[in-house]
């Protein structure tokens, strides 16, 4: 049988390319006409894909997805609370690893610490993706390690920006946040929710905190479900590599991390910890150097200022 998705499927393996007629019926191809796709028509080559709708649906993403684990099933909110919730739901009623739901909205999106996490209407990319590693518990740091790599990578490739990541979570572009990540543990299932500000404009951004999107950096709008694409195939290459080689992960987390090597500021509890961000270890731990010698170990539960 033929459907959207597998017709998309064609259209993007053939990256731009003309299709032959007989690959594509007219029928599927004024359907995807109906939701919003463009196509050039050709007597003799067939048709070729122009344009695509702004809009995330799992046909599309699933289309231009070649991954093993992250993605294989894709669900879609138009609205929802936080997409870490509905994913925290489904994985106690025993959904597998890789499910990922995306949410055009999020009305209780959330960040670390228990702020809030803004999430403007079809601007943004606001998803979750459930996991079971079979790591020890004190390993599970590695997940955001891992995510934020893929994050830093996906926007390094589709824009040339110099995506940063800030320890634990912050992806940023010159300073400011572009991208943030929230690793939740439930039993043995991990969420990892990724908040990323595609092309949301200042008026979408939090107040008062340094923020931006891809669109305000680049100067261009950018094709979201292409990066949705791109970020879970990201994830899902880091996902493997953090499991069989978390040190590879770790050697591309320090090319890029503003952290390292940072003079220090944590709160933990009462205690004030001072020193120096020295390295990040096998368990995706950050080492902080004290002045006194003494190495504190962070897991990232710990609010943090850069000095
Ligand atoms: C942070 O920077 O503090 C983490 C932000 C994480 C935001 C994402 S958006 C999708 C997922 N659902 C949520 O409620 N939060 C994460």
């Amino acid at each position: 049988v033929t459907n959207g998705r597998t017709i998309l499927e064609i259209f993007y393996r053939a990256n731009g390319q003309f299709v032959a007629r007989a690959q594509v019926p007219a029928t599927e191809i004024a359907a995807l006409g109906k939701l919003g796709y463009q196509f050039e028509s050709h007597p003799h080559h067939g048709y070729r894909l122009l344009a695509v709708p702004d809009r995330l649906t799992a046909d599309d993403i699933q289309a231009r997805l070649v991954t093993n684990v992250i993605g294989r099933e894709i669900i879609v909110f138009e609205e929802t609370g936080s997409t870490n919730d509905v994913v925290a739901d489904l994985a106690r009623h025993g959904a597998k690893e890789g499910l990922v739901v995306f949410a055009e909205s999020q009305t209780k999106g959330r960040g670390r610490q228990g702020r809030a996490w803004v999430s403007a209407r079809g601007k943004g990319l606001w998803f979750s993706v459930l996991l079971r590693p079979t790591w020890p518990v004190h390993a599970m740091p590695r997940l955001t390690v891992a995510a934020s790599v893929a994050v830093a990578r996906v926007i390094r490739q589709t824009t040339g920006l110099d995506a940063r990541i800030k320890w634990p979570n912050d992806v940023t572009i010159q300073g400011r946040k572009v991208a943030g990540i929230l690793t939740e543990l439930h039993g043995a299932a991990a969420i990892l929710g990724v908040g990323l500000d595609v092309n949301c404009r200042s008026e979408d951004l939090p107040p008062g905190v340094p923020a931006t999107s891809l669109a305000i950096e680049t100067g261009e709008p950018q094709e979201r479900p292409a990066i949705a694409a791109a970020l879970l195939a990201a994830l899902d290459e880091l996902y493997a590599t953090a499991t069989t080689n978390f040190d590879a992960v770790v050697a591309q987390w320090a090319a890029w991390s503003t952290t390292l090597g940072k003079q220090l500021v944590v709160q933990r509890g009462q205690q004030r910890l001072e020193g120096h961000a020295a390295a990040l270890d096998g368990d995706g731990t950050l080492l902080l150097r004290k002045d006194n010698g003494q190495t504190e170990r962070l897991t990232g539960a710990e609010v943090m200022v850069e000095k």
